[in-house]
């Protein structure tokens, strides 16, 4: 038993109510903050709630962190797991820019601030692949030029560089975790692999945008949980540090991924072709050593396994709302 407290902000989200079950499990205490966006659909968010809610230890509070009091949030908290914010790159040009910057920016500060004041043990802050945009080499390296090639990624780096700086200034012991395209049992639906799957499964047809030769470095739910817990507990680590989280394999094409869940689900997914979509970078790759050197943390589930098991939760998701 641990016995101690978390804040998980996003806590209704994918990756923040995997994480939030994993720590009521180790015998944490979860404060579990949420204001349940409409970036997609809510009935998704309070499915995820209702696996935590009635849970010993678990208390949640329906509060947008942009504007509620964070202070009386953090103040109490061992560690805070920052995964509140909006996703996604392909919204995130034009008018819906300033969501973003509130969302992944502005609540960031917000909550690092409070962290500062508070003194919590440890901050984890949820960044992203996409800080790195055309990366300059693959696999890539935590020390490679980050250079955002969407507007998200502006916002995750932007996050990212106000922890190094409280960590930097104040010795606030932020851990910022690049994850590389998440995916299993929970993801979000407007993910191309939830988009794939469910395509296949209904006999719908499919958005592929590009030619399918888009190469990605897909992570696994568990691993990506396991990764966050080991940086909100493991001992010694620098303040400021940065970690690329990513699936393991030297990546996967789209095509073959549309491969694979046909050969998971039994169908050829129909597909709808359209253009390369501005700000997607043609390949995403993770250099992990750093994150095994740090966190002892290595990806235990691999691509073809990941898909069955979120294949399988999608079957089921079906059946139920059928
Ligand atoms: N899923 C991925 O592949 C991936 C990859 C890289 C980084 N990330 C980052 O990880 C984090 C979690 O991603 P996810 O896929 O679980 O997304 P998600 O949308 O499922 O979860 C985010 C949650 O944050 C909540 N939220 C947003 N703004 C809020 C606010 N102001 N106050 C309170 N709650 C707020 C939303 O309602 C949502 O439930 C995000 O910060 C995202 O940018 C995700």
């Amino acid at each position: 038993m641990s016995g101690q407290t978390a804040l998980v902000t996003g806590v209704a989200g994918f990756i923040g109510s995997a994480t939030a079950r994993r720590l009521l499990d180790d015998g944490w205490r979860v404060v579990g903050v949420d204001c349940l966006t409409d970036y997609y659909d809510a009935a998704q968010k309070r499915a995820n709630l209702a696996t935590l809610e009635g849970r010993d230890g678990f208390a949640f509070r329906q509060d947008d962190l942009a504007i509620t009091d964070v202070g009386g949030l953090v103040d109490g908290a061992d560690a805070v797991i920052h995964l509140a914010g909006q996703p996604g790159v392909r919204a995130s040009w034009g008018a819906s820019f300033a969501p973003y910057l509130e969302m992944n920016v502005l609540v960031t500060q917000r909550l690092l601030e409070a962290a500062r004041v508070a003194g919590v043990d440890r901050f984890v802050y949820a960044s992203s692949s996409s800080v790195y945009g055309r990366a300059e080499r693959y696999p890539t390296r935590e020390t490679d030029l980050p250079a955002p090639i969407s507007p998200y990624g502006v916002t995750k780096l932007g996050g990212e560089h106000l922890a190094r700086l409280y960590a930097a200034n104040f010795g606030v012991p932020t851990v910022s975790l690049r994850y590389f395209t998440v995916f299993g049992p929970g993801q979000r639906p407007d993910m191309a692999m939830h988009k794939l799957i469910r395509s296949a499964l209904m006999g719908t047809p499919f958005p592929l945008y590009g030619d399918g030769s888009a190469v990605r470095d897909f992570t696994f739910i568990g691993d990506v949980v396991d990764a966050n817990v080991r940086a909100a507990t493991r001992p010694g680590v620098e303040p400021g540090t940065v970690l690329n989280i990513g699936g393991g394999s030297d990546g996967i094409t789209m095509r073959e991924v549309i491969d694979v869940v046909a050969r998971e689900v039994g169908v050829a997914p129909r597909l709808e072709r359209h253009k390369a979509m501005p700000g997607d970078p043609a390949r995403t790759g993770a250099d992990t050593a750093r994150a095994r050197e740090v966190l002892g943390w290595v990806p235990g589930t691999d691509v073809v396994e990941g898909i069955a098991r979120q294949a399988a939760w999608q079957r089921h998701l079906l059946s139920v709302t059928a």
